[in-house]
């Protein structure tokens, strides 16, 4: 029997990777976390401590699993622990003799414009192929909730943004976790990579118009320089660090990072990609 364990699995992603994978009846399912009492999920779930940071935790975790969802772990900073994360996640799997691992990665690994934001993620998917493991890449877009959180942004249905002309093929973790089940499920034996995206790319103007259409209420985007940005949040009471995040994403956008949709989705599930809900 096929062993299918989640990594992460009491997190947003992870929780829907598991119950997708319940829903679809695939048996055997195995959900990894650092907190596995407090994952939901009916008696054929079967819980198991694992943190990438104890690699010891794994060797156990991973006895008799064929197929992993690796969900990527939310240790984001430059001291490398992320790296370091995943790193011993797939010399744990490849030790335990699990045959494919799905990564959640994101768009344009390797060449993104968002380097610091993507750079572990690159970073990962060269472990993955230095190993001798078969795998399936997930190149996600940015989640839905980064289109909420620009339009959070707006005083009287204004909101400011650094994205110039650039555009975002947001896609909601649902369908990133339709994806990875379905990939970790469908018994591919082999190497492949799929950008996972919504199925149009938005500019900040058509994001107004969508919130409005949505919402009922008027939105209009206001371009400004990234400087701009930055004083406008701290302005309205965002801590400065995080209004520079915020200003370094809409920067990355501008360039490219989140665009252009793909139909990758539709070729692994079988699924029209769902537009983004507001
Ligand atoms: N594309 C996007 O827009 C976007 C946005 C946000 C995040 N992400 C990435 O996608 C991932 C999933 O997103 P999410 O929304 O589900 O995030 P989340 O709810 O914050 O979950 C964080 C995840 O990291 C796991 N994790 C943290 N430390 C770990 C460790 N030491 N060992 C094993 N797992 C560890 C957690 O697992 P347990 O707590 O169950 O152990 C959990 O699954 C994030 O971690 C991040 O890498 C992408």
């Amino acid at each position: 029997m096929t062993k299918i364990a989640v990594s992460g699995a009491s997190g947003k992603l992870g929780q829907l990777v598991v119950a997708t994978l319940l829903e679809r009846g695939v048996r055997d399912v195995v959900a990894l976390s650092r907190s596995p009492e407090r994952i939901v999920g009916d008696r054929r779930l079967e819980k198991r401590f694992a943190d990438f940071d104890e690699p010891q935790s794994l060797e156990v975790a991973l006895a008799d699993v064929s197929r992993l969802v690796l969900i990527s772990t939310d240790a984001l900073g430059a001291d490398g622990r992320r790296v370091r994360q995943h790193r011993a996640a797939i010399e744990a799997a490849e030790r335990a003799g699990v045959e494919h691992v799905v990564y959640t990665s994101m768009l344009h690994a390797g060449v993104s414009p968002l380097k610091m934001m993507v750079a572990d993620h690159w970073a990962t998917e060269l472990v993955l192929a230095e190993s001798g493991l078969g795998h399936t890449v997930l190149r996600h877009a940015f989640y839905d909730d980064l289109a909420k959180g620009i339009l959070a942004r707006a005083a009287s249905g204004v909101f400011p943004h650094a994205a110039g002309a650039g555009r975002v093929a947001y896609v909601s973790r649902r369908q990133c976790a339709l994806a990875a089940a379905i990939a970790v499920s469908d018994g591919f034996v082999g190497r492949r990579r799929f950008d996972i995206t919504g199925p149009e790319a938005l500019g900040m103007d058509e994001l107004a118009e969508l919130a409005g259409r949505q919402r009922g209420s008027d939105y209009r985007a206001e371009a400004m320089s990234r400087e701009e940005l930055v004083a406008r949040l701290v302005s309205g009471g965002m801590p400065e660090m995080q209004a520079q995040v915020m200003a370094m994403i809409d920067v990355g956008i501008a360039a490219g990072a989140m665009e252009p949709a793909s139909g990758d989705l539709s070729t692994l599930t079988g699924i029209q990609a769902l537009p983004l809900e507001l």
